[in-house]
This record gives C-alpha cells, structure tokens and sequence, in this order.
C-alpha cells in the first residue's frame, strides 16, 4: 500500500532528514519505489526518485540534502505501472509548475491518460498517481483557483485514493481524502500530513484526523479543512496522541492479526478495482485458456486459496484444474509435466522456498510460469511470465488473513472470467466482509467460554467450503498451539467420529448450496454429545440441528464460501489472546519460510 507525506515550513530549511524518516516510518505498509519533493521559498521545485529500499534510494538521490519550505514524500506499491523511475511518485504536471503524488488507486487512470493527452497535456508514466495531478492542472488551465481545481479533479478521478499536491508559487499544500488514509500533524510554525499516524508522531501529537469526501489546505501556520462537494469549512478540534509508534501503527488494534483481519474489506475493493482496471488479468486469462494442464501450487494458506480456486474452475470455468502442495508437486506431477502446462504459482511473500524450487523445476520442464503474489519486487514475481499482484499492502502478522482473502478472490475472478461469467456478481463482497467482520465479533465472544479449554478441535467443510475449513484449521493450530484438524466433512464419519464424547468441538462450514449433505454429519456429533459449532447461511434446518450457528449474511454463491473462513479467523485469534499467547509472533513460526 502507498502512502505519502506532506510538509509546509515557515522558512527555508533542510527538509531531507524529515523526509526520509516519513518515509521509513511509512514504509511498513508495504513499497517498491521512493519519491520525494522539496519546493524552496523561490518556487524551484527538487524532484528526485527511484526504485529500491527507503535506505538504498535515499543514499543514492542523496535525499538528505534536500530543502525547501515544502515537502512531498511518497512511497510506492506498484498497482498501476510496473516499478520503474517514471512511474515512482511525486509527479510533475505537464509545464514542472506543480509536484504532487497520491496513495491508493484511481482506477479510470487509462481513459484519463487519453484525456489528459487529447486535452494537450503531457503525460509522462502509467502510473495513476500521475492522473491525480494532470486532473488538477486540467481545471487549472480552464481558470479554476488552485483549491477549486482540486475540488474539481474529484469529480474525473473514480476509485479510493488520497493525494497530495503542491504548486511552485504558492505557500500551500493542498490534500484530498476519498477512500485512503489521510491525517494532519500540527507543530510550531510548521505543519504536516500523512497517509497515516505512526509517520507524524515523530514531528508531533497534536492531529487532525481528515474523513472521506473532505480537503485539506495547509499552510505553514494554519490548516483549513473543507468539504470537497461544497467547499464548506470543516471545524474539527486537534487530537492529543498519546500512543507511541508500534501502537499507532497497529491503528488502535491491539494486534496485528486482528487490524488485518479488519482490512479485508479495504483490500478485497482494492483487488476488483485493479482486476477490472489492469492488464495482468488478461494476460493471465489467456494463458490459461491455451493451456493443457493446469497446476495452482502453492504451500500453507496459500495452498488453501489454490484449493478453493480449483473448485472455482471446475464450477465456473469447467476446468479442471489440480491444486498441489508445492513439495509434492516434485514426486507427483513433475515427470509428466512438459510444454503447454501451465503452473499458476501462489505465494503472499513471494519468497517461500518450497514453491519457489517447485517453480524453478516445473520451468526447466518447460510449464508456463504465472503467479499471484503479494509482495512485488519478491522472487516469484520476477520469475513468472505474468503475476497477478493481490494488492493487500504489508501483512505483519506471521498467521495470513487478509492475503488469503485475496488470494481466494483473485481465483474467482479469474474462474468467473473464463468462464465468461459476469464477474459484478463479486461487486458486494466488500460490504459483506464488513457485515460478517461485525457479526462474527459477536457470535465469538459467545462461543470461547466453552472453546478455550480444549485441546483439540475438528473443522469440516464440503466442496467449496472443504478449502475454507483447512484454512481455519491451520489459524487455529497456529495461533493457539492446540491442535485442529481440517478436514471434508463427509470423512469425519470414517473414522475420527470415534473420538467424539460430550462437549468434542467439532465446527461445521456449511454453503448454502451444501446443506443437505452437511446435516447428516452435524447430527453424527451432536446425538454423541459433541459440541457442534455451525458457520453457514440463515437455515432453520442447520438451527435446529446444530449447537451453536454463526449465520453469516445471505449472498448465496459464490460469496458465501469465501466469507464463512472470517468467523475461523476471529475464532482463533480470540482464542489465542485468551490464552495469553501473541497471535501475531506465534512461538516456532516465521512469516517467510526460505528455508527447506
Ligand atoms: C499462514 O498463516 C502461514 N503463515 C503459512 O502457512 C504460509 O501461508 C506459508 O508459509 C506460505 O507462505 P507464502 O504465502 O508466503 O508462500
């Protein structure tokens, strides 16, 4: 995820060291490229930018040096446009009178590019970014005042996004905030913004916290906020922080793995606005419909989001697909694969080493390399023909939640497209992950009296709900040290069923599609006495049968499998602090395993 930072002085100054910490504060969310601006009191604008580490490109632009009355920091996570020098942030407009850049995505940035050239602009990289500034610059050339012009810029830029811009006669700093973080830091004769808390509570604690839909002018003594539809001031009264940085970044959670859990709305929009808007899909589609076989491999929760997407195939694509865990694709799959195959490779680092060497192998056979990754930049990104990028920002939390997510909805995507299939239908899933998040909080807190005793507990699911139940599975496992086997909920009765006796925690991910076959399994525990948790659609019959329900908001299939793994997540992180164990550095585990 992008961020940015602005800062308005009362005199000329170093402005470097202060950019370059906003930058390393903001660079846990997650970058490829870094950017920074100074504009001095003359109006001369020092614009420098590359690709790489915070550290590395700092050292290299010689950052430190930089100063001005005005500064503009941007750390880049590359959606639109590959990283590059052109596409890092901030921008010029097309004549060098105004620097500004953006975080988040605007997702008409194509059609807008035709626009701005046909308008006679010049426009200088694919990234959206860019758009945010030609967009002010358009209303600028029509006459607008500078704070109109950017009023205005909102009505041509769809998506989530906030930004920041700067022009070179002027003593101000102009911020939009429509969907992406923006927050004002207020010191002594000088003033500050960012996309986020952490990277100002260096400078100071006195902030303003901006909402959706509002502007911010800032100058060097003072910070106006105005409505972005009316231009009507905003009066809001600055908050003390008293929190220090690893609590601000956490964002008020108490954990990592919960904040990520609760972003998954956030990051879910942010994935159909790039797969809608971005050439990787395409690319990606097309190879699959050439291929001969299909493999999605992959290791861990990332396994769990190849298996849900070979049931996506199968059910809306009509292919068939094999999902393999990526040390077995080696002995099992290997010898036979040749040219025409196809390996969709799934990794949220990017870097694990187990399916990193299954790739290396799987190309010298000659299969056609593809991924979905989640940190640009890594391994498996570089060695694949095409990548899907999930973007889903940092995950700091060892246990993936929100990557999983992704991962799951860019293969029902991907499964709806080839099978030309209308891919709106996904179009709800943000609202429904916030519904589901909210409902889910509840119905826990109600459940972990009884679970948090246990030692072992069963997850059962079916069909497209079996991967969904792994996935919970191993959360639990990992986060609790108790032990939790996944598994298709038809098995249960071939043998584990005898290990049930009052008050066995055995949970239940049923899809609406799926009860019929999931009740009779429900009622095997519950008459022996076991404690019978059921995830599923409002259904009478699943109520009158199972011990607990968490009915999860109606929206049939093929939303309801992929929301049901949010109750799972919730579960075992609560269970975990209850516990007293650090859900996110669970003991044995790290968050990239580049080992054997
Ligand atoms: C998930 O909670 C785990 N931390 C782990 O299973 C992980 O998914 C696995 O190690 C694969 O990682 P990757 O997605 O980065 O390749």
């Amino acid at each position: 995820m992008c961020g940015i930072f602005g800062i308005v002085t009362g005199r000329e100054e170093n402005l470097g060291g202060i950019l370059v910490e906003a930058c390393r504060r903001l660079s846990y969310r997650g970058y490829d490229s870094v950017g920074c601006a100074a504009i001095s009191a003359g109006g001369e604008v020092d614009l420098r930018k590359d690709v790489g580490k915070v550290e590395d490109v700092s050292r290299k632009l010689n950052f430190g040096e930089m100063s001005g009355c005005r500064g503009i920091a941007q750390l880049r996570w590359a959606t639109f446009g590959a990283p590059s020098i052109v596409n890092a942030q901030p921008h010029f407009d097309s004549d060098k009178e105004m620097v500004g850049a953006h975080n988040g995505n605007v997702v008409n940035n194509v059609a807008l590019r035709d626009l701005f050239k046909k308008e006679g602009l010049t426009v200088r990289s694919t990234n959206d970014g860019e758009s945010c500034v030609h967009a002010v610059e358009l209303f600028l050339r029509k006459g607008f005042s500078t704070e109109e012009a950017v009023r205005k810029a909102n009505d041509l830029l769809e998506g989530d996004y906030a930004f920041v811009i700067g022009r070179r006669d002027e003593k101000t700093l102009y911020a939009v905030k429509k969907g992406s973080g923006l927050v004002v830091g207020l010191g002594e004769n000088s003033n500050y913004l960012s996309s986020d808390l952490p990277s100002l509570l260096f400078l100071t604690k006195r902030i303003i916290r901006v909402e959706d839909g509002e502007m911010v002018i800032m100058g060097a003594e003072t910070v106006t906020i105005k409505r972005i539809d009316d231009g009507s001031e905003v009066k809001r009264e600055p908050e003390e922080i008293t929190q220090e940085m690893g609590a601000a970044q956490k964002g008020g959670y108490p954990h990592f793995m919960l904040k990520e859990i609760c972003e998954q709305p956030v990051v879910a929009r942010d994935l159909l606005h790039l797969l809608n808007a971005s050439p990787h899909a395409k690319m990606f589609l097309s190879k699959l419909q050439n291929a001969r076989n299909i493999y999605f491999i992959a290791c861990g929760t990332s396994y769990h989001a190849a298996l849900f997407g070979a049931t996506a195939f199968a059910r809306y694509a009509g292919r068939t697909v094999i999902p393999v865990l990526a040390p077995q694709f080696i002995p099992q799959y290997l010898p036979t694969v040749a040219s025409g195959d196809v390996g969709v490779f799934v990794s949220q680092s990017g870097e694990t080493r187990d399916v990193l060497k299954a790739m290396m192998m799987a190309k010298e056979k000659g299969i056609a390399a593809l991924s979905i990754v989640n940190v640009l930049g890594s391994t498996m990104m570089k060695e694949s023909e095409v990548y899907i990028p999930i973007a889903c920002g940092y995950e700091i939390s060892v246990p993936a939640t929100k990557t999983f997510m992704n991962q799951a909805l860019a293969f029902l995507y991907l499964a709806l497209k080839l099978g030309g299939k209308d891919t709106s239908v996904l179009d709800p899933l943000p609202g429904l992950i916030s519904e589901t998040i909210k409902m889910s909080r509840e119905k826990v807190a109600d459940v972990i009296p009884h679970l948090k005793d246990q030692e072992e507990y069963y997850c059962l699911g079916y069909g497209s709900t079996y991967s969904m139940a792994l996935e919970g599975a191993l959360k639990i496992k990992e986060v609790t040290y108790s032990h939790c086997e996944g598994m298709l909920s038809t098995e249960f009765k071939h043998g584990p069923l005898s290990s049930v006796r009052k008050n066995y925690p055995v949970v239940f991910v049923v899809s609406p599609d799926d009860i019929p076959v999931s009740l009779s399994g429900i009622n095997e525990v519950a008459c022996r006495g076991g404690y019978t948790i059921v995830i599923s659609e409002k259904d009478e019959s699943l109520r009158a049968n199972a011990g607990k329900t968490f009915f999860l908001p109606k929206s049939g299939e093929p939303l309801a499998s992929l929301l049901s793994v949010i109750p799972l997540q919730l579960m075992a992180y609560r269970l975990s602090v209850e516990r007293g164990f650090d859900p996110d550095f669970p003991r044995n585990l790290s968050k990239t395993l580049t080992v054997d």
